[in-house]
């Protein structure tokens, strides 16, 4: 199994060209099933989880090509099988934005429950019930949720849960509603903007569909989709982790293919911690105060401040010059990360979906690890300014997300070095 060491220390100075989104691009990739000819995608990351998807993806009949360029092609060959096993789907969760487009255009979907996630409790309800809405009908069995419609009907749906929107929900539903007759209204849609992504490859390829990044999306249902050409948007969160690596190291780099539009929110919180971060050109450079502020941040829904950059966050606050608090309002037990960086010497509290930071001097470096994606990236970003040496164990996490997340930073000057056991 591999593992990451990190000596810390070395302020990081460069620039990096940030991937396209890990999160526009999976739900995009899971369209092209609804597509009658090739779709070509430009930007897509070579990671862990895109690669799973593209496994399912080829077990569901499509044939998935990633050329000499990186692009990648997908084409439906196959249409006889509509089930999405739990082998594949309890490996990764996103794999549930196959139901819509397998249900709308193969009439039937077999989606295996997700089952467990390691940042809490991830129920499926809102995306059953919106497929329900359109006229689905639903049965579980043997632990797969089986959706069947001979035809699907647009109607008007209120798609909000406990927490707020939905991210794939939305995905799923408008996907579906994409080739129902007539029109769907989708209230409390996710605002995110990798649903705005998606939004812009489908009504590319023949959809009709408008008030993406607004809470109302409209879709009026059209015949067929043919496939198109598709640059996917570049990824918030990776972006985001990198402003804060050279925050919390003090240095200086340079993003290309960053877009702070998508990222106000992150944006304010970090320059109230005192990070420059001015756009030139067409370059986002950042740079930082040696003092970091202590601020409050609590997650929400797009705009708000993203739950998949609240571990990061907490760790450059770690050495933030007095107390802070970081509330989870998405996944409130989205906490994998508290008590590993307490390892590391910092101060953090949870209480109930809070964590209360009590900002130190420095953090030290320790073996370490996490069972989920955002959380390991927060081990790296304090390994890179902890005393001594840091090991993240279990890297597969962070391969799910970040692009050779180890070469990136090495190239930033980052002491940093991929081994296996
Ligand atoms: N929820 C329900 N019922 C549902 C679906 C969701 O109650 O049927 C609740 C969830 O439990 C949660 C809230 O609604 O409290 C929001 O979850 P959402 O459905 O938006 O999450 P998701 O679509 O499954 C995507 C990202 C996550 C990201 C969340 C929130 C992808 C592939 N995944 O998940 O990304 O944290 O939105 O922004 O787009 C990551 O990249 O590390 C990651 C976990």
């Amino acid at each position: 199994m591999d593992y990451l060491l990190i000596n810390g220390g070395p302020r990081l100075r460069g620039t990096i060209e940030v991937n396209g989104a890990k999160n526009a691009a999976l739900p995009i990739m899971a369209a092209s099933i609804l597509c009658e000819s090739e779709t070509v995608l430009h930007g897509v990351p070579d990671l862990a989880d895109v690669r799973h998807l593209s496994l399912l993806l080829s077990k569901l009949g499509v044939n998935v090509r990633r050329d000499d360029r990186g692009d990648l092609h997908l084409q439906v060959e196959d249409e006889m099988n509509s089930h999405a096993e739990y082998e594949l789907v309890r490996k990764m969760r996103a794999s549930i934005c196959v139901m819509g487009p397998l249900l709308a255009k193969r009439k039937s979907a077999r989606i295996a429950m997700p089952g467990g996630c390691a940042i809490g409790d991830r129920p499926i309800n809102l995306h059953v019930e919106g497929m329900q809405s359109l006229g689905a009908e639903v049965d579980l069995v043997g632990g797969d949720m089986h959706l069947r419609a001979k035809r699907l009907t647009g109607t008007e749906m209120f798609l909000g849960g406990p927490f707020g929107s939905t991210v794939l929900g939305t995905a799923n539903v408008t996907m579906a509603a994409c080739l129902a007759e007539g029109s769907t209204a989708i209230e409390s849609a996710a605002c995110e903007p990798e649903i705005v992504d998606l939004a812009e490859f489908l009504n590319k390829c023949g959809a009709r569909i408008q008030g993406h990044g607004t809470p109302r999306i409209t879709i009026d249902g059209v015949s067929r989709l043919s496939g198109c050409e598709h640059t996917v948007i570049p990824d918030r969160i990776e972006a985001s982790t990198f402003i804060i690596a050279a925050a919390i190291t003090n240095g200086e780099v340079r993003l290309r293919n960053c877009r702070l539009e998508h990222m106000l929110a992150v944006v304010d919180r970090l320059r109230q911690i005192g990070v420059n971060i001015e756009k030139e050109n067409d370059e986002v450079v950042v740079s930082s105060a040696r003092r970091l502020d202590p601020v409050d941040v609590t997650t929400q829904p797009f705009p708000g401040f993203p739950t998949d950059l609240q571990a990061q966050i907490t760790a450059l606050l770690c050495l933030a010059d007095g107390n802070s608090t970081v509330t989870e309002k998405i996944f409130p037990d989205r906490f994998l990360h508290v008590a590993e960086l307490n390892r590391m010497g910092a101060r953090l509290r949870k209480e109930g979906p809070t964590v209360i930071v009590e900002g130190v001097k420095r953090l030290i470096g320790a073996p370490v690890m996490a069972s989920d994606l955002r959380a390991s990236a927060a081990l790296v970003l304090a390994g890179l300014i902890a005393k001594g040496q840091t090991r993240v164990n279990r890297v597969y996490h962070i391969d799910r997300g970040y692009e050779a997340i180890e070469r990136k930073l090495a190239l930033l000057g980052a002491d940093i070095q991929r081994l296996s056991e």
